[in-house]
């Protein structure tokens, strides 16, 4: 009977637990700006090195951008969970980010979507598909930089 009981505050006491490790993803609020920042950064990288090539000023080598398209896909994902509330105070997050919660999900959602198309263009090798994809990415970074990100 004891060990039901136990078991029985143990149950209840794990959704708790999972909630606040959730939480506790970043120790300080500067960490979930540095690791958003970060990984911005490494997208804006990942996607600018392969200007040249979409603008057919270097030879397309379609290993070489399958691959990093692939790298683009994983750090697509990451930047979202940096954005913890009351943390745009001296960053360029705009306070809609959260008052608009809904629609900065959809810039991110259309970002990835255009992330996956690239990927299947990157995956076919040809230049042309590769080139119109890459342009959807870009207009997905600038329609969310436009409603989410301050100009600074
Ligand atoms: C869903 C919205 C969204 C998408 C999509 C998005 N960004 Fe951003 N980006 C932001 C916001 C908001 C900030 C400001 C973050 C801050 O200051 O903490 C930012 C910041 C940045 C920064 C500055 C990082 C730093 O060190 O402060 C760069 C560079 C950047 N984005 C590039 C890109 C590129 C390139 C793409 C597309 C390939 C892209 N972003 C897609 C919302 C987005």
């Amino acid at each position: 009977m004891k060990t039901l009981t136990m078991l029985a505050a143990l149950c209840a006491l794990v959704p708790t637990l999972w909630a606040s490790a959730a939480q506790a993803q970043f120790a300080k609020p500067e960490d979930a700006v540095k690791y958003r920042q970060s990984a911005l950064t490494l997208i804006s990288s990942h996607f600018g090195r392969m200007q040249p090539v979409m603008k057919g000023q270097v030879p397309y080598d379609a290993a070489a951008i399958k691959a990093n398209v692939e790298v683009l896909k994983t750090l697509s994902a990451l930047p979202w969970a940096g954005f913890v509330a009351d943390t745009e105070k001296g960053t360029a997050a705009k306070p809609e980010i959260w008052s608009d919660a809904a629609g900065f999900k959809a810039a991110q959602a259309k970002f990835e979507g255009a992330i996956d198309k690239l990927s299947v263009a990157s995956n076919s090798g040809n230049l042309d598909q590769v080139r119109v994809a890459f342009g959807e990415v870009g207009a997905s970074c600038k329609a969310c930089h436009d409603a989410y990100k301050l100009k600074k």
